[in-house]
């Protein structure tokens, strides 16, 4: 292949299916696909039809038939916990087979799916593979959710068994998994026929007898698993992801697909060669995770590394450097919420200077819109290319990126960088026309995409066409709003929806706005995202209470604070709520959240000529200052 970016640009553009055909030859395959790609039914894509092959192979047994058994595929680092360890992919196939062949003797079969509810420890990634070992579906549920969200997730995907930990831990407190598992069960329709749970030494969980099972009992004796071929197009996994409404929406990944797009994204985007080593400091809950601390590393023959910790305070603001120091990382990929606690905490990059970091190659962030102070200090520390990129869960790797592997174009500071090859990005006006460079619109991938997007939503076709595909035919309507410059390079600057990003972790406002409403003192709410310097953004309520409620109103603040914790999970983060008398509205009734957004923000806003009420704007402003918005001021 032609190692620059026009080239390679060309060719995916001029013919997509070549393309990625001539790449499917790269990966391990029990039998070729009949079919590239099957577009006879639009807008459902299926890539690689046909063929035979697994995933769990991909990742760790080819490295063995290819010598590499004794080189390390797993570094499991955990300051929190205060101890490393190394798996070589001789050692982590062995655990992997057998932990599938402990699921495979209590029933599990391809096709099945299974729920994986689980801190950042090995075991979490040794159950992903022992699951698409078995060609059965996992899908993992992050730590940081509540019962009623992993209840909403056992319902969607019915698992047949699910796997967990005794606990996760915090810095500040231990996060007992086991009771918001049972939890969870006693609140969803479907239950599943087996626990599998890891107990780890900080808590033992209690077990229930006949349906949960002790993880060394359940891999005592038995034999290892081999790897079940599944067709090339059949389902990997389930993520599920906000969307505007309190139902999370359950992204597919088909099999061969995301062994293609992963592995060539290492090489042409990461620059990264088999035994290099690669790490993630994301959650295996996230998207990220999936892609870049298990499969694409592990596709790609090189170690990863798995980080039990924070950027700061495990034990400090030097923590990254030292992970990368010490395991000789090459690339790290992280959120820039990370690299703004790390800069808060040491300006100066002083805990910079203890580490050796010259083998380290670049720096690559996503997963919120970087701001430029963060990106310059990054790179003015570390002295490597700073690499922001953009993509989703629904897409599992890069939109745009400056592909470091075939690309040597300066970044763009503000931009994620041009469409990578394979993606045709546009922008296009609120009626789907073309809107001119440097102009903000919806940005859009034309169809089909290429390989390793989400093909559909588990069980819901018709929510996939309604939520990406119906509004600008033709297109993926990727819900992120920016402009394309002339010389191709994106800008995203904010969602379209209801989304927002706190601290790198998506999530969705409505949720939040359906547990607000459930109180019973609440007649109307609305919670927007508002500008926050650590975590980019984070929630802000505003209530409007049933008339005749006397009740303290902070004391309603924080029983819906209190409400969203339970219900959604302390990563929301939605910590502040406002009691104000009326919600600002068009007169056909639509909730004016951008005003109400801008208004905390200390923005200038155009004023709504379709308000109902313009005092209540003052009101607004005024309820806000009480609790210390704008910021800025
Ligand atoms: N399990 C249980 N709880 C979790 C959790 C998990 N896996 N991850 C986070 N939480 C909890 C935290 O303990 C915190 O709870 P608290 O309200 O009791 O303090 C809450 O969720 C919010 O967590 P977090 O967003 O991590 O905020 P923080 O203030 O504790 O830390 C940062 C701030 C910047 C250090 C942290 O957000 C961070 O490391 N961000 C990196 C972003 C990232 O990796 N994003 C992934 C997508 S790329
Ligand atoms: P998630 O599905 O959790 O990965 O979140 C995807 C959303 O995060 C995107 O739709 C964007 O809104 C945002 N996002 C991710 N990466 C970037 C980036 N590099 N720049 C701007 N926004 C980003």
């Amino acid at each position: 292949m032609n190692n620059s970016f026009d080239a390679i640009n060309e060719a995916a553009n001029s013919d997509l299916v070549s393309f990625w055909g001539e790449l499917a030859k790269d990966i391990a395959w029990d039998e070729p696909p009949q079919r590239i790609l099957n577009d006879d039914n639009p807008p459902f894509y299926r890539w690689f039809e046909g063929g035979k092959i697994n995933t769990c192979y991909n990742a760790l047994d080819c490295h063995i038939r290819d010598g590499r058994g004794e080189q390390a595929a797993l570094i499991y680092d955990s300051p929190i916990t205060n101890s490393t360890r190394t798996y070589t992919y001789n050692e982590l196939t062995h655990e992997v087979a057998t932990f599938a062949g402990a699921l495979k003797a209590r029933g599990l079969e391809k096709g099945d799916r299974v729920v994986i509810y689980m801190p950042m420890i090995p075991e979490a990634i040794v159950a992903m593979l022992a699951v698409v070992r078995l060609g059965a579906i996992h899908s993992v549920v992050f730590g940081g959710f509540a019962a009623s969200e992993l209840a909403k997730r056992i319902d969607d995907c019915s698992p047949k068994m699910i796997v967990t930990a005794s606990c996760g831990i915090e810095p500040t407190r231990i996060v007992e998994y086991k009771p918001l598992l049972d939890g969870a069960i006693e609140l969803s329709e479907h239950k599943p026929e087996t626990c599998i749970l890891y107990q780890r030494p900080q808590v033992t969980a209690s077990m229930i007898e006949g349906r949960d099972i002790d993880w060394h009992d359940a891999i005592d004796g038995v034999e290892p698993a081999d790897c079940v071929p599944v067709d090339g197009a059949d389902p990997c996994y389930i993520l599920y992801t906000s969307g505007t409404t309190g139902i999370p929406k359950g992204v597919v990944r088909s099999t061969a697909a995301h062994i293609v797009a992963l592995k060539w994204s290492m090489k042409a985007i990461y620059d990264m060669d088999p035994g290099d080593v690669f790490w993630t400091a994301s959650d295996i809950g996230w998207v990220v995770g999936h892609s870049y601390i298990v499969y694409a590393p592990l596709f790609a023959g090189c170690t990863t590394v798995m980080y039990e910790g924070k950027p700061v305070g495990t034990p400090d603001a030097g923590a990254f450097w030292r992970v990368i120091a010490e395991h000789k990382v090459a690339a790290m990929f992280t959120a820039p919420t990370a690299i703004r606690a790390i800069k808060k905490e040491d300006p100066d990059a002083k805990l910079l200077e203890q580490y050796d970091l010259s083998h380290f190659r670049a720096q690559f962030l996503a997963g919120e819109r970087c701001d430029p102070d963060t990106l310059e200090w990054t790179g003015q520390h570390l002295g490597v290319p700073v690499i922001d990129h953009w993509w989703q869960t629904e897409t599992g790797w890069s939109i745009a990126a400056t592909c470091l592997g075939i690309d040597d174009t300066p970044i763009r500071v503000g931009s994620p960088g041009r469409a990578v090859p394979g993606w045709t990005v546009e922008v296009v006006d609120a009626a789907g026309g073309p809107v001119p460079a440097g102009e903000i619109g919806s940005i859009v991938v034309k169809l089909p995409m290429p390989p390793g997007c989400l093909p559909t939503l588990w069980n819901n076709d018709d929510r996939y066409v309604e939520s990406y595909m119906a509004e600008f035919p033709g297109y993926y309507k990727t819900g992120d709003a920016g402009y394309i410059d002339d010389d191709g390079y994106i800008f995203v600057m904010a969602r379209t929806d209801d989304i927002i990003n706190v601290a790198g972790h998506r999530l969705s406002t409505g949720g939040m706005e359906e547990v607000l409403s459930g109180h019973p003192d609440v007649a109307e709410c609305a919670v927007v995202g508002v500008a926050d310097a650590l975590k980019g953004q984070v929630p802000l309520g505003f209530l409007v209470l049933k008339s005749g409620v006397d009740r303290a109103g902070d004391t309603i603040v924080a029983e819906v604070v209190q409400s969203v914790r339970n219900t959604i999970g302390p990563v929301a983060a939605f910590r502040q709520a406002v009691i104000i008398q009326r919600l600002p509205k068009t007169r056909s009734g639509k909730i004016l959240r951008g005003t109400m957004k801008k208004i905390a923000d200390g923005e200038e806003y155009p004023f709504p000529a379709t308000i109902d009420d313009p005092a209540i704007l003052d009101e607004i402003t005024i309820a806000l200052q009480s609790i210390g918005y704008p910021k800025s001021e």
